[in-house]
């Protein structure tokens, strides 16, 4: 726990120098910004180059980053202005991080390329930005389940390319703005499909303006809010609408009669308002699914004939609305009509005993989870699940809440098989690492959404990467998937965060990562070296010429590949094989101190004068080509910084290709982190590595000639010396390339990325 508390300072020190190497150097900054204010960034999100470096969540475009996505990352804090320098950015998904509050910065308008905007159940708060309908090119804008308060800017109405509008369930008041002069409103929105507003309180009458017979609105959702008045006639002139929700307000008066001109709808809720007024003659809406009219104050009247004739309907329910009279026969002969009349006088009068006449008993066993397909569900571990497919996995968890439905037989798992399918269907073909999905306890909340719990176990690993989560909530925050149309309506889904990322250290198991760092520990602790004193390094210098003339080692480089010619060395010498067999001691195995990654070993040795060394000692099958080995060399002995290990000389002779490297006594940060070099870490202790490893990448960055990203930066690759000052290791070409690269010239290093990686 300590050591990931201490790492996440360094990062926050490293940061400072390292950001800005390849990407946009603003970018850079922006995302640093971001970052501060989050208590924890992602893991991957080290390294100087969010676009290079695979940072999750960062998608990018010539070295600009035009994506952050976001979802179910457990993000806490609060969103930073400075995203508004992103302006690149077209796409911002922080969705299901419950953590992130605040309010959403004003600046957001400067982002004049953004198309999605989603921030669906966060934990945001206060005013929608009047800022927002500056964001022109904008088609997706979600801020549903958030606690978003005052009024809804009426600049939304500018936003003439959107398509979906979400901002339900969040605690906005006043009015629905109309556009009125010079001011926009929500009825200049005629490309909109979607108007999502349920679940606030928004009061006042809703402005027959706002509807118009050149809109293309499909759904249209005002439900649970504090709207009165009445249901204006402009309605009946959008005919694209498919579901329509004005149920839990407080509208009065009729209903307009032109709402039977609208043959597409099949969800229409109207229930839990002040209706009065006959009921209108609904036989156009040859669509009509689903029909909620309970709770209203209609004018008495006979039980309408024409109902059971609506040839889409299933589910009717019309709760204290007057009815009398007898009921048609036609209703006993229509078994998938669920009807539900209670509180009428048609059943109180009458004291008829027929089931339509009582609530649907509310079922207490599950009506539908998903099975085990052809296998018996195995025992799992601890908070493990066996799939469907019966291996125990970590799923990913959320909730599918349907708005509206086309079908009302929830006991009957026909549609739940479909929707697997489709999930599973359109899994595969978007290539997401997900192995079965079940689906488990529909149920109807008071507000008459559907819900389903949905589970995607992750495919061939126990748990997901924090790529796969972003990857799988974001088809669900985007929309990206949409259900079977013929049985569900519109949706949203709550994602739950996710507790088991594979790539989250506090996730792997204990021991395997102690055995992962202590051989990488071991290793690199070895090779790394000594500052060299300006003087020695001077007469080492001049020694290595005399070597070189009186061995020729270069003779092994190929003059052909215009690497004969001696290497241009800053301080470093070159030392004979026989030479180093004695330091080494025969390359005993008492001298060998791990293994040095890439087929590398390397040795502790004794110089005459009684200094250590490592050697870092390539075995068949790692070495370089000559050009390359070269290459490294030339490079590493330029590098000269009291934070940086030293190269002191090299061996290129007998076939052999060794590095020979400053001893450096403490062994590597993690050592010291994990408590097995047995040195107390102390905060100031810490504070002083972290700003010497961060002095050191900022030479290598800034001052070294060419400059070195390092690229492998993690707390097994920082060396302490006898006084505990950090010197940074193990950068280098010391990657052996393909044929393909031989001869290639790169200063491009090698390398996993992040402290928490080992
Ligand atoms: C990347 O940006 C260039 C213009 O800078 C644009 O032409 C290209 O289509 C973009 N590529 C993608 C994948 O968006
Ligand atoms: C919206 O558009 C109007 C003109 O159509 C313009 O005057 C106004 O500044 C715009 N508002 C925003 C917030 O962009
Ligand atoms: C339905 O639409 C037609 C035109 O498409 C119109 O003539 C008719 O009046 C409308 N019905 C109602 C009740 O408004
Ligand atoms: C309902 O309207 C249709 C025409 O749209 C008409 O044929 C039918 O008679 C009306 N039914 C009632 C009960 O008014
Ligand atoms: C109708 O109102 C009653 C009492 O307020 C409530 O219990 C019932 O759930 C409502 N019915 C519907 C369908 O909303
Ligand atoms: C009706 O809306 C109010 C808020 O306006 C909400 O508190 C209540 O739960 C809703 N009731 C139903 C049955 O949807
Ligand atoms: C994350 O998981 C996906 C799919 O399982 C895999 O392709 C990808 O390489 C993983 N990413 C990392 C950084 O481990
Ligand atoms: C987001 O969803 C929209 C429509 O729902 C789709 O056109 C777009 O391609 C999606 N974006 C991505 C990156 O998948």
């Amino acid at each position: 726990m300590g050591s990931v508390i201490w790492s996440l300072l360094l990062v926050v020190f490293l940061q400072i120098y390292i950001i800005a190497a390849t990407t946009d150097a603003g970018d850079s900054a922006a995302l640093k910004s971001l970052m501060d204010e989050w208590e924890k960034a992602p893991p991957s999100w080290v390294g100087g180059d969010p676009c290079g470096d695979s940072w999750v969540g960062i998608g990018c475009n010539d070295s600009r980053v035009t994506s952050v996505t976001l979802p179910s990352m457990k993000l806490v804090g609060r969103l930073s202005g400075d995203i508004s320098t992103l302006s690149e950015l077209q796409q911002v998904d922080l969705s299901y991080n419950n953590g992130l509050t605040g309010s959403l910065p004003t600046s957001i308008g400067n982002l004049k390329k953004l198309t999605n905007l989603i921030l669906v159940g966060c934990g945001f708060n206060g005013p929608i930005p009047d800022a927002i309908g500056s964001l022109s090119q904008l088609r997706f804008l979600s801020l549903n389940s958030n606690g978003f308060t005052g009024r809804i800017p009426p600049s939304i109405g500018n936003l003439s390319n959107l398509y979906w509008l979400d901002l339900a369930d969040n605690q906005l008041e006043g009015p629905i703005p109309v556009s009125s002069g010079s001011t926009p409103g929500l009825d200049m929105l005629i490309h909109t499909k979607h108007f999502h507003f349920g679940k606030n309180k928004l009061s006042g009458q809703i402005p027959a303006q706002l509807f118009s017979s050149s809109m293309t609105l499909i759904h249209v959702l005002f439900e649970s809010n504090k709207l009165t008045g009445i249901l204006p006639s402009t309605l009946g002139h959008v005919r694209t609408l498919e579901v329509v929700r004005f149920d839990n307000n407080s509208l009065n008066g009729r209903l307009p009669l032109n709402i039977n001109n609208l043959t597409s709808v099949h969800d229409l809720f109207l229930s839990n308002n002040k209706l009065t007024g006959p009921l209108p003659n609904l036989t156009q809406m040859n669509s009509l699914n689903t029909l909620y009219l309970s709770n209203n104050s209609f004018d008495s009247a006979d039980v309408p004939s024409w109902f059971p004739a609506l040839p889409a309907l299933t589910t009717l329910m019309m709760e204290n609305t007057q009815l009398r009279g007898q009921i048609p026969a036609i209703f006993f002969e229509l078994p998938n009509l669920q009807t539900v009349l209670v509180g009428n006088p048609v059943c109180d009068e009458t004291g008829t005993t027929r089931s339509y006449c009582n609530l649907p008993p509310s079922n207490s066993s599950p009506l539908y989870s998903t099975p085990s397909q052809n296998c018996l569900p195995v025992p799992c571990s601890s908070s493990q699940i066996s799939s469907p497919l019966c291996r125990c996995a970590y799923p990913y968890t959320g909730t599918l809440n349907f708005r509206g439905l086309l079908f009302s037989a929830f006991g009957n798992s026909t549609p739940y098989q479909i929707l697997e399918q489709s999930l599973m269907h359109f899994f595969q073909s978007h290539q997401l690492p997900v192995d079965s999905v079940s689906l488990s306890d529909p149920r109807m909340d008071p507000n008459e959404y559907f819900l389903l719990n949905l589970r995607a176990f992750p495919y061939g690993q126990e748990s997901f990467n924090r790529t796969g989560i972003s990857m799988i909530a974001f088809v669900f925050s985007n929309q990206t998937f949409k259900p079977p149309d013929q049985l569900f309506g519109p949706y949203f889904f709550r994602g739950d965060e996710y507790e088991h990322f594979s790539d989250d250290p506090a996730n792997s198991k204990k021991s395997s990562i102690a055995i992962k760092i202590g051989a990488a520990a071991g290793a690199s602790v070895l090779f790394l070296l000594l500052v060299l004193a300006g003087i020695y390094a001077y007469r080492q210098k001049k020694r290595a010429e005399r070597a070189t003339k009186e061995s020729n080692p270069f003779a092994h480089w190929d003059p052909k590949k215009s690497s004969g010619s001696i290497p241009q060395l800053k301080g470093a010498r070159c030392f004979s094989f026989e030479e180093l067999k004695k330091y080494a001691n025969n390359f005993s195995e008492a001298n060998d101190i791990g293994s040095g990654g890439y087929g590398k070993v390397v040795y502790r040795g004794t110089l005459p004068t009684g200094e250590l060394i490592a050697i870092k000692r390539a075995q068949q099958g790692s070495m370089q080509g000559g050009l390359e080995f070269k290459t490294e060399i030339e490079l590493l002995s330029r590098v000269h910084h009291k934070n940086v290990v030293s190269l002191l000389g090299f061996c290129f002779e007998r076939g052999e290709q060794m590095l020979i490297y400053e001893y450096v006594p403490n062994g590597s940060l993690s050592d010291s982190l994990s408590g097995k070099s047995g040195i107390r870490m102390d905060w100031t202790r810490r504070l002083k590595i972290a700003l010497g490893a961060a002095r050191g990448l900022a030479y290598l960055h800034e001052l070294a000639n060419p400059p070195i990203i390092h690229r492998d930066i993690k707390s097994t690759n920082i060396l302490l010396d006898e006084r505990l000052n950090a010197k940074v290791a193990d950068f280098g070409l010391s990657k052996p390339m393909g044929d393909s690269e031989r001869g290639h010239v790169t200063t491009q290093v090698k390398g996993t990325m992040g402290l928490f990686g080992s």
